[in-house]
């Protein structure tokens, strides 16, 4: 059984008093927060240990390698991938994603392929595949939303062929909390052997993920998201296929041997990891990662579930409300619109009463296209929120609404 009032105690920001009243944070989804533990990695890191890694001989080198090196196996474990060099460090999501439709579509795609995306993606697994579907000739298809946002499967059998080569969906769905059937979707890809990337960012802060059983090619994730710093993130991929993937970047650290006759590229995961990195967010990322792993992910998931249900019933009380995701198989992100009022507006007020929650289109345009809404306000939640900020979320609802009446 977990103390998590104790846990809650361990988020220094989370005692911040904002406009007279308690911060209640809310906007979990967008970047997560840091327990002391994490925070203080950061401070130790530079007191003493810090140097450039897999470059030096002397003392202060070959420990920072060490360290950094083991955040990778933390990951690995993490994932229960099946070996380090499928981990690859990036700058998070967004970066993993852009890697690798350059990457991987600059050699596998061409003229009248396939790509299937869905409707709920996040911009970030959107563009970069509109970017070298445009330099490759492949075409785009999309898998649509269902009215309590989850996928079309029927629509998305339909839409795989012999000319799918990639299916690109989001494991969790940052602006309607969606769980999306992944196994499923994959062993659909599979079937017409399509590569399959899933983004993982709204998943891996909040369930326990296994990439042998999932079967994903590519599976994407931040730092930011669980606790640790930005600027941080992961590409899983099969080894087969990064072995086959040129380099996305050219510089230090990814090379064999360099040459103006030709140069020759370093063994995985280094081939993909060019320059220095940030190295401190790495060595803090492993940190926080203990972190996660002591609490356990099947508690957090229990603790969120917890917390969703409690907001759910809060918000039966409320009238005037729309709900956009409202599958069973969701995560602890509530989207709402209050009728006509413009969700900044209700954001600012909420904010008022020491509410954080998002307000706009969360980078999913599409989503908003498809309920013909300019954005939305959300509330997402982590494992270290509790009932008083649900509650203040619900009192600011009500206070948002007397205010426009
Ligand atoms: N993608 C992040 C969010 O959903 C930033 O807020």
């Amino acid at each position: 059984m977990q103390d998590w009032n104790n846990i809650r105690n361990q988020f220094p920001v989370l005692k911040t008093q904002v406009n007279g009243y308690a911060l209640s944070y809310l906007d979990n989804g967008a970047s997560s927060q840091m327990p002391e533990s994490v925070i203080t990695r950061l401070a130790s890191y530079h007191q003493h240990e810090h140097a450039n890694i897999h470059r030096g001989v002397h003392y202060l080198s070959q420990t920072a390698t060490t360290t950094y090196e083991e955040t990778r196996r933390l990951v690995a474990d993490f994932l229960n991938a099946e070996s380090l060099e499928q981990i690859i460090f990036t700058t998070g999501t967004t970066d993993s994603i852009n890697l690798v439709a350059e990457s991987w579509g600059s050699s596998f795609l061409s003229d009248g392929d396939e790509i299937i995306l869905s409707e709920m993606e996040h911009h970030a697994n959107i563009v970069p595949w509109q970017m070298i579907a445009q330099k490759t000739g492949a075409n785009i298809k999309v898998i649509p939303l269902l009215d309590n946002g989850e996928l079309d499967l029927d629509i998305y059998a339909n839409l795989l062929n012999e000319r799918t080569k990639m299916v690109a969906v989001v494991h969790v769905s940052n602006t309607l909390g969606t769980v999306n059937p992944v196994s499923e979707i994959i062993a659909m890809a599979k079937n017409v052997g399509a590569r399959v990337l899933i983004d993982g960012a709204q998943a891996t802060p909040h369930m326990a993920v296994n990439l042998q059983e999932l079967g994903a090619d590519f599976y994407t994730f931040s730092a930011h998201k669980m606790c640790g710093p930005t600027g941080f993130g992961v590409l899983y991929g099969n080894k087969s296929l990064l072995e086959a993937m040129p380099p996305y970047r050219g510089g230090g650290d990814m090379i064999d041997k360099v040459s103006f006759s030709g140069t020759t590229y370093n063994d995985l995961p280094h081939k993909f990891e060019a320059g220095t990195p940030p190295i401190a967010s790495g060595v803090v990322f492993g940190e926080a990662l203990r972190y996660l792993n002591k609490i356990g992910m099947d508690e957090i998931a229990q603790r969120e579930s917890y917390l969703l249900k409690y907001a759910m019933k809060g918000f039966k009380s409320l009238q005037r409300l729309q709900l956009f995701g409202t599958s069973n198989n969701k995560t602890a992100v509530i989207s709402f619109l209050l009728d006509d009022i413009h969700p900044t507006d209700a954001g600012t007020i909420l904010d008022k009463y020491g509410v954080a929650v998002r307000t706009g289109h969360h980078c999913t345009q599409p989503i908003m296209e498809r309920f013909g809404i300019p954005g939305t306000i959300r509330a997402s939640l982590s494992f270290y929120n509790n009932e008083a900020d649900i509650d203040a979320l619900i009192n600011g609802i009500k206070e948002t609404q007397s205010f426009f009446n």
